[in-house]
């Protein structure tokens, strides 16, 4: 079963409210937040505020992407504020580090993902294979939505497939940049289940039929 994990990067925040009951109400399985520190990535977005706001205003799931520097400092407090999921990048800091803040968000009673960047390798995850119940490949260069997607990140997902296959069959594979309804089915040939989808679902007037468009396009 392929969830899709609707980006609010591309939503309208003026009425970010309402844009997620429509994509809620439009068959979307998760919600992404991403979270940008200006550090770790050229970028900032959002933070505790809005996922405070959202965690009142809606029961979907909130898939918690921190593009921040040191994760292990906030793990916890995005838990507290209300993430079900928090992916970490494994760049963010040492194997000791992300170690204990994957810790820290199972701790919390909450899903653990670790997330690798276009050009870190597959193997990266291994360290990390035994505590996480996702990994987040990036098709994009983390920082911005509206990228296009990178092609030659489809044999990584298929490495990080066979990778989940003998150390962890039940992790999720989630891939996140650039995906629509032409690139999904890549995606998900090379072995993801989770398609984070920005652009190809807020920038489009009907958001039900750009769901189905990438959930089912052959
Ligand atoms: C990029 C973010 C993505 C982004 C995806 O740093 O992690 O989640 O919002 O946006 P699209 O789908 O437009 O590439
Ligand atoms: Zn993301």
């Amino acid at each position: 079963m392929i969830k899709i994990a609707p980006s609010i990067l591309a939503s309208d925040f003026c009425k970010l409210g309402a844009e997620v009951s429509e994509i809620a109400a439009a068959g979307a399985d998760w919600l992404h937040v991403d979270v940008m520190d200006g550090l770790f990535v050229p970028n900032i977005s959002v933070g505790f505020p809005v996922i405070k706001s959202l965690r009142k205003s809606t029961g979907m799931f909130l898939d918690v992407h921190l593009m921040i520097e040191k994760p292990l400092r906030y793990a916890e407090s995005f838990c507290q504020t209300g993430a079900d999921l928090v992916n970490v990048h494994v760049e963010a800091d040492t194997e000791e580090n992300i170690r204990a803040a994957l810790a820290a968000i199972r701790g919390q009673g909450k899903k653990t993902g670790v997330t690798i960047k276009p050009h870190t390798p597959a193997e990266a995850i291994l360290p990390f294979v035994d505590c996480v119940d996702l990994v987040l490949v990036m098709t994009v260069e983390p920082g911005f939505g509206g990228q296009s997607f990178m092609e030659d990140q489809l044999p990584k997902i298929k490495r990080v497939r066979e990778l989940l296959s003998q150390y962890a069959p039940g992790c999720d594979l989630e891939v996140d940049g650039g995906v629509d309804e032409h690139t999904a089915p890549l995606c998900v040939q090379a072995g993801a289940n989770v398609l984070v989808a920005g652009s190809a679902v807020f920038g489009k007037a009907d958001r039900a039929a750009a769901i189905r468009s990438i959930r089912h396009n052959p």
